[in-house]
């Protein structure tokens, strides 16, 4: 990563940045993800390093097949790494674990014989961190911060992808989990609909302050949600740099500033496609 690319850590008023001496929550550390296939060996993750602090809003960009999912399974414990650690309060991630929710793009992440209170409620009691009466005030609470109260007892295919995502997010917010892993959570809903959920998910951080590693392959949305940014490089992903976004919401989005950032990330992305090409037209 050129050094220049590398700008500081994010300004106090950030969260979580007020002291960088704190120990960062989640480390990846030099980590190489692959696949193995009975034909090939795709490398997904070449190397990538990076720090998610405590309440941070951590992005992760890059073009389709760079890796970004990949990461998400390695940091989720469903992947280990070929090379490189991945620790999460400075121990090594060896599995999956409830410390770490995901929250994915599909709007059939909910179990559709069961009510958004049941849906809320399922992981909170199989994995036996909550007693009924706790898992239930819980997800009562958590449906309510996600404006869902008055849909408590109806089941998903009654709901629509904004809504289900919205009970997606709670269902993982009422675990407590140290971090919040979110997969293009917004990628498959309409243009107004996908602002909307960025400005609640915006008023949660605000309210909850948890720390939340995003995947978005979207410029505008990594800006808007990200206080950090991490820009990786097309197949195999490698980190391209790391970017502040903390002073930017969608009331800076028409401003000079948000329009510079976002031409920049985006003369990163498309230098490296160009480089891509011409190395491929080479070969
Ligand atoms: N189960 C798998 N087996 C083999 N290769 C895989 C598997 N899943 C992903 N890959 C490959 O790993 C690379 C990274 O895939 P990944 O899904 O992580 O990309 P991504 O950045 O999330 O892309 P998108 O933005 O399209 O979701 C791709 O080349 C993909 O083909
Ligand atoms: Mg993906």
């Amino acid at each position: 990563m050129a050094s220049a690319e590398v700008q500081a850590r994010a300004a106090p008023q950030t969260a979580g940045s007020a002291d960088r001496a704190v120990r960062p929550l989640l480390e990846v550390d030099g980590v190489t993800l692959q696949y193995k296939t009975k034909e090939h060996l795709v490398t997904a993750t070449y190397r990538v390093s990076f720090a998610v602090f405590p309440a941070d809003r951590f992005v992760v960009l890059g073009p389709s097949g760079c890796g970004k999912s990949t990461l998400l399974k390695g940091v989720a414990g469903f992947l280990a790494p070929a090379e490189g650690e991945i620790r999460l309060n400075g121990r090594a991630v060896a599995g999956p674990g409830p410390d770490r929710m995901m929250v994915f793009q599909e709007f059939d992440q909910l179990l559709p014989w069961k009510t958004v209170k049941q849906n809320v409620t399922f992981p909170m009691r199989t994995s036996g961190r909550y007693g009924a009466a706790e898992a239930e005030e819980r997800a009562r609470a958590a449906i309510a911060k996600v404006n869902l109260a008055k849909f408590a007892d109806v089941y998903p295919h009654m709901l629509s992808g904004g809504m289900k995502q919205r009970v997606a997010i709670a269902r993982a917010l009422a675990m407590e989990p140290d971090i919040l892993l979110m997969d293009e959570p917004f990628a498959a809903l309409d243009a107004l609909t996908r602002r909307k959920m960025q400005e609640e998910l915006l008023r949660l951080w605000d309210d909850v302050r948890f720390t939340v590693l995003f995947v978005t392959h979207s410029i505008e949305e990594a800006i808007v949600i990200g206080n950090r940014i991490l820009v990786l490089s097309p197949h195999p992903g490698q980190v391209r740099a790391e970017l502040n976004a903390h002073e930017h919401d969608h009331a800076s989005q028409d401003g000079e500033a948000f329009g510079a950032l976002r031409q920049r990330i985006h003369d990163m992305l498309f230098a490296e496609r160009i480089e891509q090409e011409e190395a491929e037209r080479n070969e």
